[in-house]
Order: structure tokens, then sequence, then C-alpha cells
């Protein structure tokens, strides 16, 4: 490595690179164009599915029209192929003249108004992963200004045709320029995946100091094994994981695929169930044009995303794997409240999985539990209360689970009512016993 480059990296140590812009408190939420719409650029023949303006403005009609925005889904993503092949005449990034007549700065203002925020896809490399013109190190600055010109909030920066010591030093370098711009951009890094998501090629660190959030992982695709081949990798690295997330920057395993074509509705909320505990972004990649009702369902569950969106940050874990293959997960949450999942990875019917919180190494004393997908409330629950949950294959079961500081005291002071009026939930109840099946 030559003199210059040397230089270069000293110079992007983290303490000369913090990012501190203040956003992503709580993950992102929102919609991206990748997963479903790919690089599908024929405008000709599939006018309603190609990358270009209408389709961002179509997806941001449905998420300000259609109650997604007043539930925290707010960014509308451009992801790879919104570019002309050339840059302009002064080397700026350029939309495709066919696709984006209107320019990204007018877009972004459709966006706005609709009280939402734009995101928008680069590439730290030679070129895009799908060939389009990448951003390299002498265009970092530039491009960044551009994207702040244009009235961008969000920018995910992919790797694909990079060395690592190019990303090395351009991940903080546009980290630099996106801050340089005084427009507060939320930036994406998806720099890990390029380097195997793990220590010591990847330092979480860094990562938190300069991104406010990135992926560390192969892409989601349409299939319950590329949602469990997701879940395993974060899960078996967890210990690495885990510790990197918090308010301001986020593991992101990638799009939530629900609504497509690749999951059953209990898969659906299984992904849903475990991008809640993981803290992960909420970011869906589907049609909002024609989602059926069981999708929209479990996209919209508010208790759900208040456990994903919970302002303590701290992302959850999977406690057990069981022999009998049902995997839990849990995640402290806010007000000494927690989330539990379990997971069923089996393949022959409903599993009747029997357990405590005791065993699930809850501290005495007495809960209540919100089931998250049913809607039923749970109470009179002790450490040792042993209970039995069911869980459909390849489904999950959710519970939101709270002390209840007024032991056997009439329901009127539960916790439940609070929870209740904040979420705007519906519920049914039902005591549990020692054995009862829920
Ligand atoms: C990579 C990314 C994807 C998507 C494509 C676009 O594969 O990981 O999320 O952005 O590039 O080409």
């Amino acid at each position: 490595m030559g003199l210059c480059w040397l230089i270069l990296l000293l110079a992007t140590s983290s303490a000369t690179y913090a990012l501190d812009n203040g956003l992503l408190r709580t993950p992102p939420m929102g919609w991206m164009a990748w997963e479903r719409f790919r690089c599908n650029v024929d405008c000709t023949n599939d006018p309603k599915h190609c990358i270009s303006e209408n389709l961002f403005r179509d997806m941001a009609d449905r998420l300000s029209e259609d109650g997604w925005r007043e539930l925290g889904y707010e960014y509308i993503m451009i992801d790879d192929c919104w570019t002309s092949m050339q840059r302009d005449k002064d080397g700026r990034l350029q939309p495709d003249p066919k696709r984006f007549p209107g320019g990204i700065a007018s877009l972004a203002r459709y966006v706005h108004d609709r009280g939402l925020k734009l995101g928008i896809y680069a590439d730290m490399g030679f070129q895009t992963c799908m060939g389009y013109p990448g951003t390299n190190l002498s265009t970092i600055h530039m491009d960044a200004h551009t994207f702040a010109s244009w009235g961008v909030d969000f920018l995910k920066f992919d790797g694909c045709f990079s060395s690592p010591v190019e990303q090395q030093l351009g991940y903080p370098l546009m980290s630099k320029a996106l801050n340089s711009t005084g427009r507060p951009i939320a930036y994406s890094c998806s720099w890990p995946c390029y380097r195997g998501g793990l220590p010591p090629k990847v330092n979480y660190t860094l990562l938190g100091e300069i991104c406010n959030v990135w992926r560390n992982w192969y892409d989601v695709q349409d299939s319950w094994d590329s949602i469990q081949s997701i879940l395993d990798w974060f899960s078996n690295n967890q210990d690495d994981l885990q510790p990197a997330a918090g308010p301001g920057h986020w593991n992101d395993p990638d799009m939530l695929i629900i609504g497509n074509f690749g999951l059953s509705i209990d898969q659906s909320r299984a992904q849903m169930a475990v991008w809640a505990i993981m803290a992960a972004p909420l970011i869906m990649s589907n049609d909002l044009r024609s989602l059926e009702a069981d999708a929209r369902a479990v996209l919209s569950n508010k208790l759900a995303i208040a456990i994903n969106q919970d302002p303590l940050g701290i992302q959850g874990r999977r406690i057990l794997q069981e022999g009998s293959h049902v995997d839990v997960y849990w995640r402290p949450l806010s007000h000494k409240a927690s989330a539990l999942v379990f997971l069923s990875r089996r393949q022959d019917m409903p599993y009747r999985y029997r357990t405590s919180l005791v065993k699930l190494n809850y501290p005495a004393g007495n809960y209540e539990a919100y089931d998250v997908f049913s809607g039923k409330l749970v109470t009179g629950l002790k450490t040792t209360t042993p209970f039995t949950v069911t869980i459909n294959p390849s489904g999950v079961f959710m519970w939101y689970v709270y002390p209840t500081s007024y032991n056997d005291k009439p329901k009127s002071h539960s916790r439940y009512r609070l929870i209740h009026k904040k979420y705007n939930l519906s519920f049914s109840e039902s005591g549990v016993g020692p054995h009862r099946v829920l």
C-alpha cells in the first residue's frame, strides 16, 4: 500500500468521521423497491412495475393514503437502476431521463408533500451491482451534495465492484460528505455484506460511529428458506451483532417480503415477529397497490411495530433452541416489559410447547401478557405458572409481557389498560391457569 493510501487510511479514523446526525433513533420504517421490483426498466411493456418516478409516486400515494404513514412507515426508497448510464456533463449522477422525466428533486417534493421522506441508492465502487454508474473516491463529495440538493433524506450505499481498501476509505468519507451537506440524511452502509459480516473483518464499533444502519449479510429473496437462512445467520452470530445495535445505529437483515408470493400467513407473521425482536428496519418491498388484507394486517400490527420501535433500542436475542425445533426469542423493552417469540421450525402440525416464565429466566413476580397476533390478554401469570402455547409449523406465537405491580388487584389497575390506550388495541381476555392451553 502506497504512502498516500496510508495517509488517507489514517485520516479516516472513527474519531474524525463520527456521524452524529441525530437520525434513526428507532429503526427506519418504509418501503423499498428492490426485492419486489428489482431492475425492471422495461417501462414500454411493463409501465406499472418498472423502476420509474411513477412507481415511487404510486407508492408514496399508498403510504400516505392507506394509513401506513401514521403507523410509522415514512421512507420511500429508490434502489438500483434509477440512473442514466452516463453521468451528466459536469460529472454528476443523473436519473434516467425517460423513466424519471421530472427528475429526483421533483419526486422528493412529491414525497415530502405527503409527509414522507425519500431514500436513494448509490454504490461505493466502479459500478452498481446492476452495472449503472458507481461512486468512486473522487465523486463521493459531489454525489452527497447532489443528493442533498435534490432533497434526499436517506442514502443506501452499496458496495459492488469495490476493493476492501476502497471500502475502508469510501464508507467513512461518504459519512463525512453527507454531514458536510448540512442536510440530515440517514446513511445505510452495505459495507459489512462485502466483508463477510463478522469481526475481525467488520468493525462494528466504527460502523456505529459512521452509519445509521448497515446491511450485514446476503439479500433477502421471496421465500421462507431465505428468511430462515437470514434468521439463522443473525442468531448464530448474535454475540457479535446484537451489541452493535442501538438508537441511531442498527443491523439490517434486509427487507420485509410480506405481501409477495413466497410466504404463507404464518411465515409472514414469523418475519414480522422476528424482525421486531431484532430491532430490524421495517422496510417493506411489496406492491402496496394490490396487497391482500391478511398481509396488510400483519404489516399493520401496532404492537409488533411498537415492539420494533421500542425507544430503549436494545436488539433481542435467540435465548433457546429446543430439540423439539422450537426457537425462543426475547427482547427487553422499556417500562420493564419484554417481547417473547416462540418460532416453530417444524414441518408437521401445530406444536404445543410447554414452558413457564421462570424457565425463560424471568425474575420472580406477577405478569400479564398480550398476544400480539390474536389480541388476547393473559392475566394472572406468575413466573412459575406453566403454560402451553400452540405454534403452527413455520409460524410464531408472540407475547408482549409486562410485570403487574398490583398483585391480584382489580384489572382497572393493570398496565394493559395503558397499553390498550396507547396503541389503540382491541383485545379479549383469558385467564391463565396451570397447564392452560392458549
Ligand atoms: C445488492 C444489494 C441489494 C440491492 C441490489 C441492487 O445486491 O444487497 O439490496 O440493492 O444490490 O443491485
